[in-house]
């Protein structure tokens, strides 16, 4: 038991939600409830990124002011998580004045450590990126390389960032901190960056006001990135609660996409480092959900028409976290597929674990009289359930949801393949029916409460079914998941199928 601070990158308010934002805030959103269940004191932020040249040009495009834009977009951000359902603590708006305390405080101690100095910016910059590029990381039509749209030729004088400075102390500190970037392979990414020399970073903008100004220098407004990396302390309560920064700070984990790595494990860290706060424990790196092999953005025009909202009328809104949770491992990219979405829909939650317990249920009215036997202590399933226990908490822990799921449902398959071979619904009803019935009442009590952080409605409704009280978030992990938990004796509904089949559109 510790506290758990877990943050997703807050999301650029230029369009609405999408598919591939969602994967970000239903991991996140999973990973925290599974860290309740652990019994951790936990805080999960998200939010929208609301300054900068993307979003005043965006506003421009449709004729509003970025804050009219800011607010209505944020506010389908929230709507989306309420629909999907995403339990955060905190929801972060950089345009608010908790953010510009934090940020002024934060710029300003980087600034009198000598870090910001000011110079004249030269070079090319991706506005959909918000980012500088180097010529020689263009793309062969000098488009840039996330987007593969041109990039835009800037000069401006601005105040820079000495990240410069900053080489050696970044390659010590991931030298002792060897889990500060996961995976492996994004770690070493970020090693050989660092090791290739890095260029001091331009801070501030003179050519745009949406943005908070600098302290010292009020022509000038903070540059969109290097605010929007410190809403994480913002959040945290830097600059307005000092105990309660004490208390969250460093995060445990940012979770994000690969296309903001060094962002999030170079410039952060040095900026941490620079106004003398510790870096970020971790951050945890996955790939992109990509479509017909693009990835899904909301600058690459094939994914605006997929909707959160549109799926979870289909699939509801546990088999829309179900599927981005088990089928897209975090880590590498992941094609999206409608055809997979529904095969996986059927084989997991209709069949597997939806026929498990109906089955049950089943037979407990017919057999039982409705009453859910107790599970017996030397049942054969207790060892399988053990280990599904003990994988989908190592899975957890390393921030693999598609590893914990699989342990789960391989404990459901198992449970199916043992109702199979001792086919109570042919007994006559007597002890070794009741036997049977109690052991798979209590794989489905454990089962419950594992699969509850990835379908929480369906996890709350099966739980009501086997009869028992409260809810799979009460339980603590994983003492209240040993063997014969489930107190038999209780009345058992069977309700109407928790995943019916879906038949593919076509
Ligand atoms: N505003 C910045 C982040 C600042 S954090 C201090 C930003 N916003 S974004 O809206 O463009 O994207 C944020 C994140 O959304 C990505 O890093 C990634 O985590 C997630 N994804 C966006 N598209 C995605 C996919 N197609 N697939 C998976 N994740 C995706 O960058």
């Amino acid at each position: 038991m510790g506290r758990f601070y877990v943050t997703t990158p807050i999301y650029y308010v230029n369009d609405a939600p999408h598919v591939g934002s969602s994967y970000t805030t239903v991991i996140g959103d999973a990973l925290c409830r599974w860290h309740r269940l652990l019994g951790d004191d936990v805080r999960f932020l998200t939010g929208t990124d609301e300054h900068g040249l993307k979003i005043q040009r965006a506003a421009e495009a449709k004729n509003v002011d970025p804050r009219e834009l800011a607010d209505s977009t944020s506010r389908r951000f929230v709507e989306t998580w309420r629909e999907l359902d995403i339990r955060y603590d905190d929801f972060i708006r950089t345009t608010e004045e908790r953010h510009r305390r934090a940020v002024t405080s934060m710029i300003q101690a980087i600034y009198d450590n000598g870090d910001i100095e000011l110079g004249t910016y030269d070079g090319l910059y991706c506005v959909a990126c918000e980012g500088y590029y180097a010529e020689t990381e263009l793309t062969d039509d000098g488009n840039c390389p996330i987007h593969n749209r041109p990039v835009e030729h800037f000069t401006e004088e601005n105040y820079f960032f000495k990240l410069s400075r900053y080489q050696e102390r970044l390659l010590e500190y991931y030298e002792q901190h060897p889990e500060a970037v996961i995976p492996a392979s994004k770690r070493n990414e970020v090693l050989g960056f660092i090791r290739g020399g890095l260029n001091d970073i331009s801070v501030s903008r003179t050519s745009i006001d949406w943005g908070i100004p600098l302290p010292w220098d009020s022509k000038h407004v903070v540059y969109v990135w290097f605010e929007a990396l410190m809403n994480y302390c913002t959040a945290a309560g830097l600059g307005s609660d000092d105990r309660e920064f004490a208390t969250w700070w460093p995060a445990d984990v940012h979770l994000i996409g690969k296309d903001i790595l060094r962002f999030h494990a170079v410039w952060w860290p040095a900026m941490c480092m620079s106004a003398g706060i510790d870096p970020p424990r971790q951050v945890a790196i996955h790939g992109f959900l990509l479509l017909g092999g693009e990835k899904m953005s909301k600058s690459n025009t094939n994914i605006t028409q997929l909707s959160p909202s549109d799926l979870i009328d289909e699939f509801g809104v546990d088999g829309v976290r179900y599927h981005l949770l088990r089928d897209n491992p975090f880590g590498p990219d992941g094609d999206f597929s409608y055809e997979g979405m529904v095969e996986r829909f059927n084989a997991d939650l209709a069949n597997n674990l939806g026929n498990l317990a109906a089955r049950v249920s089943t037979v407990v009215e017919k057999k039982c009289g409705g009453i859910g036997p107790a599970p017996s202590a030397g049942s054969p399933l207790a060892e399988h359930a053990a280990r599904a226990v003990a994988d989908a908490a190592a899975a957890w822990q390393a921030i693999a949801p598609s590893e914990a799921l699989e342990a789960t449902w391989k404990l459901i398959r198992e449970t199916n393949a043992y109702l199979e071979q001792n086919e109570p619904w042919k007994a006559e009803p007597g002890p070794d029916v009741d036997r049977v019935l109690g052991d798979a009442l209590e794989v489905l009590r454990i089962v419950t409460v594992l699969a509850s952080p990835a379908i929480p409605n369906s996890a709350a409704e099966l739980w009501r079914r086997l009869g028992l009280s409260g809810s799979p978030e009460d339980v603590r992990v994983p003492d209240g998941l040993a063997w014969a938990g489930y107190p038999g004796g209780v009345t058992v509904t069977k309700g109407t199928p928790l995943f019916p089949r879906l038949t593919p559109r076509t």
